[in-house]
């Protein structure tokens, strides 16, 4: 018997295989953990999504909404807002639902929404900083910031800083940055803010301000030690969502041809979200990255490297020129210097009252030197 070509491809073989290629790998988009299963309920907590009214966001704010929630939709668009939080109030059956605008690549809307929020909200328990854009071309808004680093790093940075009295006083409270494992893929360059030695190549600048989320997230939560309020960030998967609404056809074309198989929904895409802001296993965890099923990942090199950390906030909080941001903490520094100088004053012979003191600075000076 001789086959031809179209005998081969038409063979109904093929059909079966890829039905059953596309259910095993249905069945392995979804994590180990299950928010339906998760009994904890949010009565009496209030929460912020950004980014609410679609794609992931939507779903994370609507899981709040079904635990009980007072959830709060932070989104750019008052027509966009509020279409879903009439889908959100209806699905879950919470009235307690409400829209604030923000656009989070505008620093004084920043701050406006941040202004609002402590005049209206008494208590502040969960920040899911989750708005982000992927492909745009390269441009500079009226701040003088590149505008996708405005939006997914430098604005979120700005709100968190400005609430996080709010969420302290809150305690136990949770911030959740939302990442992407394409931050590992990020370089940090601190000019790059400004739009300044930016390459623009598809979504090169998009994982470097992932890689930024990640950054700032650890340094935050080293920061945050002792607060009650912890900070992780995550990666949601690849999730068939609107995020690559800024790429060319081709580009949409080929992820929502693939996408129907292997991409998770923006239902499972909330999944590691609504892990690190509601989940009993995660609770008092800080500082940390979860892989889209979950798991603890350690997240790239220079996201774990402290001195990046700590220039990450003097140069965020120097762009943002915020007077309210956690620049420095005087306080521990003061008494971790006093302890120093305790000790190099009692380990030095005092008996040579005319070395005794000179001794001692040297020493303090020195130990600063190296400090530095
Ligand atoms: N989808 C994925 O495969 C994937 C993978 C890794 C990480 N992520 C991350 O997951 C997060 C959610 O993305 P998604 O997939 O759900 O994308 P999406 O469907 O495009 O949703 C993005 C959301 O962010 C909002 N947003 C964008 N720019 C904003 C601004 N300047 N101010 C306020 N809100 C703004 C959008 O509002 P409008 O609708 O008004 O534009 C929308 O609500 C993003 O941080 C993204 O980087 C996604």
């Amino acid at each position: 018997m001789s086959w031809e070509i179209a005998d081969f491809i038409s063979h109904p073989l093929w059909m079966v295989s890829t039905l059953l290629l596309a259910a095993v790998t249905r069945a392995q988009r979804r994590g180990p953990w299950d928010p339906s299963a998760c009994p904890v309920r949010l009565t009496g907590k209030t929460a912020i999504v950004t980014g609410a009214n679609t794609g992931i966001g939507k779903f994370i704010a609507l899981d709040f909404a079904c635990r009980d929630a007072r959830v709060i939709l932070a989104c750019r668009s008052e027509s966009r807002g509020m279409a879903a939080l009439k889908e959100i109030r209806q699905r879950s059956g919470n009235q307690n639902v409400h829209l604030r605008i923000i656009d989070t690549s505008s620093l004084e809307s920043v701050r406006k929404f941040a202004a609002q929020i402590l005049e209206e909200e008494k208590e502040l328990h969960i920040l899911v900083n989750n708005a982000g854009v992927s492909g745009l071309p390269k441009g500079i808004t009226s701040d003088g910031l590149e505008v996708s680093f405005a939006t997914n790093h430098i604005g979120p940075f700005l709100l968190t800083n400005l609430l996080l009295d709010l969420l302290k006083k809150s305690a136990p409270a949770r911030i959740v940055n939302v990442s992407s494992a394409n931050h590992k893929r990020g370089k940090v360059d601190f000019s790059h803010f400004r739009g300044e030695n930016l390459t623009c190549i598809m979504d090169t600048v998009y994982n470097h301000t992932k890689l930024h989320n990640v950054i700032w997230t650890n340094e935050l939560a080293r920061r945050l030690q002792g607060t009650g309020v912890t900070a992780n960030s995550l990666h949601p998967g690849i999730v068939m969502t609107e995020v690559m609404r800024h790429y060319n056809w081709i580009v949409r074309l080929i992820f929502n041809i693939v996408g129907i198989c292997f991409f998770k929904s923006a239902k499972e895409g909330a999944v590691s979200t609504i892990y690190c802001a509601v989940a009993e296993e995660t609770e008092g965890i800080s500082g940390k990255y979860f892989d889209s099923d979950c798991s603890l990942v350690l997240p790239a090199p220079d996201a774990r490297d402290l001195a990046i950390g700590a220039k990450e906030f003097e140069y965020l909080s120097k762009t943002v020129n915020c007077e309210d941001c956690e620049l420095s903490e005087p306080i521990l520094e003061t008494l971790s210097m006093m302890w120093l100088f305790i000790n190099l004053y009692t380990s030095v012979d005092h008996e040579e009252t005319v070395g005794g003191w000179p001794l001692v600075l040297q020493h303090f000076h020195s130990c600063v030197l190296m400090a530095e």
